[in-house]
């Protein structure tokens, strides 16, 4: 699967996902095998503005790569200098974000509202591309605004004309936000339609799962958002699976632990004590709702008051786990809210906010 020039062979892209693809988070997935992450979103006014936040959010370490930037925006010559901007710092890829559903963002006339004018997002396309001094332009998509108006067929082959070097389709319509089934059948329309390589993104979760939407669609690769969270480790076992042909499985609790706590001190790192103990917070719930005895966990972490007493919980916690003080339709029913809710961790209205 090539990203412009840039080979990354079988493996999987990182979506972008705000308040959760900082650099820490991206460190990890790479290490375990992820194949190009993503920053957070950013907004090209932000950018071209010097806005120190969003500077903060698309700014990436050279041990990075292969990384993209995802840019939210509907005004060509805005995009065009914003892509300017992020071109300076040499990412390997600017993607232009077509799939955002709420409503903040779509009465602007920007992210998934964007889809309804695939002639306006080959405008976008090709601006961004004249301007990104080369570094590759991706876009995106999902399929549409709702199941009458799908039209993404036409928005990619949009994308395809004006220059882009790959597409995302999140297999979802803007009003089917997150939790209405997956569509592949359009997957493999997209991939039959444009000459560009296709990624197919929506609740993928197992590697097999990932296995099965590339045979079935003829996807050149996927992009995985929530089945990453707390489970980086689906990159190396999807990668071992097309190796080996065999999935190794959900790693030992004591390697889970471990990556916790190593995220724990990057994030420490990245963002000082404070924000990082809210973030790791939000990342330990994840990784451990895989396990058993959630419960106890989630009793005690939100009066966690600092880093080491959560590093001493999490130790705590997976002692419990290997004592096999397990329960396991508490790990069901948690892994359920998850799958239904994206991120029960977030207010309702943030949790809708993107992608
Ligand atoms: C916490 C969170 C933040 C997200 N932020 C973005 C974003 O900034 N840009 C974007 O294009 N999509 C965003 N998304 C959407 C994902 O990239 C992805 O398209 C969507 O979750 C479907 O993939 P999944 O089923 O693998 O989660 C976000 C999703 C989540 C769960």
């Amino acid at each position: 699967m090539k990203v412009g020039n840039l080979d990354i062979g079988n493996k999987l892209f990182l979506a972008p996902m705000a308040e959760v693809t900082d650099s820490s988070f991206r460190k990890i997935c790479r290490d375990l095998g992820a194949g190009l992450t993503f920053t957070q979103m950013v907004s090209a006014e932000g950018v071209i503005r010097n806005n120190f936040e969003t500077l903060r959010h698309f700014s990436f370490n050279r041990s990075e790569k292969p990384i993209g930037v995802q840019v939210l925006g509907n005004n060509p010559n805005i995009l065009g200098e914003a892509a300017k901007e992020i071109s300076k710092q040499k990412p390997d890829l600017i993607d232009l974000n077509c799939g955002c559903p709420v409503d903040k963002v779509c009465s602007k006339n920007m992210g998934a509202s964007l889809l309804e004018d695939p002639k306006a997002i080959g405008k976008l396309v090709r601006k961004l591309v004249d301007n990104a001094n080369g570094v590759p332009v991706s876009v995106k998509l999902r399929l549409g605004k709702d199941k009458s108006r799908i039209n993404v067929l036409d928005t990619a082959k949009a994308v395809d004309d004006n220059g882009a070097s790959l597409v995302f389709v999140h297999a979802r319509t803007r009003a089917d936000r997150y939790d209405a089934p997956v569509d592949w059948t359009w997957l493999k329309k997209v991939k039959q339609a444009v000459k560009i390589p296709v990624v197919g993104n929506g609740s993928m979760f197992t590697p097999a799962e990932i296995k099965e939407m590339l045979e079935t669609t003829g996807c050149d690769s996927a992009m995985i958002a929530r089945g990453a969270l707390g489970n980086p480790f689906i990159f190396s076992r999807f990668n071992k699976l097309m190796e080996t042909g065999n999935d190794p499985g959900m790693p030992d609790v004591l390697i889970v632990r471990d990556t916790i706590l190593q995220q724990i001190n990057s994030l420490k790192n990245e963002f000082g004590d404070l924000l990082a103990l809210d973030k790791a917070k939000k990342h330990s719930i994840w990784y451990f709702r895989f396990y058993g005895s959630i419960n106890f966990l989630l009793d005690r972490i939100f009066s966690i008051k600092n880093l080491d007493d959560l590093r001493k919980l999490i130790d705590e916690h997976t002692e419990n786990i290997l004592n096999k003080n397990l329960n396991v339709d508490e790990q069901t029913e948690i892994n359920k809210k998850f799958q239904k809710k994206v991120l029960f961790w977030l207010a309702e209205e943030s949790a809708e906010v993107f992608g």
